[in-house]
């Protein structure tokens, strides 16, 4: 029987190859233990995958929702060529805190900026603001509002541009359609938004690993 101890040694396996972390990253990670931030970043190899993807669109202008301690922020921020920028938004300033220092000394605190406020209002006033707009977007801060944040990452991305939303799977929460989870109802929306907005084009996939079994769904916007 597979379980998720075998999922963790091949999640092992596979950082320790492929993607070690360096100063920077394990320097974030226990910075956001250190403070007392919830153990809840994506895993090496998710990251990973964000920076491949982020160097594939090829992004030149990110946005994240959801911040915690920058770990993604530092995976995504390191796929920007020179003149990129990020913007990264979160709720807690305590949070916010732990980022502008960890991404200050993984020395992206010129590419990456930290807006601190409920990501609904960071979003609209971006908008509001004329932003240019993003090339990929990474929807990762509280799952009840994920279809908002879809609806706000449409009006902000690009033709041709990837929105990736994270945790769409739950542990298999996620195909329980009597679930009465705001969390599970907001990312449910979200994926129905996806599967029915002419100008997406999507997919979701389960993942397994050090930090369980979740999954992504990815939508890239119509041309
Ligand atoms: N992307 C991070 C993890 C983010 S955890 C990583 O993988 O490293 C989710 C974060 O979203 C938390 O820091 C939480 O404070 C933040 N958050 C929750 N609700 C929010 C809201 N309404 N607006 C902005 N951020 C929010
Ligand atoms: C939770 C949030 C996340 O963004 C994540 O990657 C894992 C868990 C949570 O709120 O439990
Ligand atoms: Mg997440």
């Amino acid at each position: 029987m597979t379980t998720e101890s075998t999922w963790a040694a091949v999640d092992t396996y596979f950082t320790d190859l492929l993607v070690p972390e360096d100063e920077a990253l394990a320097h974030a990670r226990r910075a956001g233990d250190a403070a007392g931030l919830p153990p809840i970043s994506v895993t090496p190899t998710q990251g990973k995958l964000l920076h491949l993807l982020a160097r594939l669109v090829p992004a030149h202008r990110i946005l994240e929702v959801g911040t915690l301690a920058a770990y993604s922020t530092i995976w995504l921020a390191r796929a920007l060529p020179d003149d990129g920028r990020l913007i990264t938004l979160e709720f807690a300033p305590a949070h916010a805190a732990v980022a502008r220092a960890n991404l200050a000394h993984a020395g992206l605190d010129k590419v990456a900026e930290v807006r601190t406020g409920p990501a609904l209002d960071s979003l609209a006033a971006l908008h509001a603001e004329g932003t240019a707009p993003f090339d990929l977007v990474f929807i990762d801060a509280d799952k009840a509002n994920n279809a908002r944040y879809l609806e706000w990452s449409l009006k902000l991305t690009r033709p041709g541009g990837l929105i990736v939303l994270d945790n769409v799977v739950r542990s298999g929460e996620v195909a329980d359609a009597a679930s009465d989870d705001p969390a599970i109802l907001g990312t449910r929306e979200a994926l129905e938004l996806i599967a029915s907005h002419p100008d997406l084009d999507g997919t979701a996939v389960q993942t397994v690993g050090a930090k369980g079994y979740d999954g992504f769904a990815l939508a890239r916007v119509r041309a």
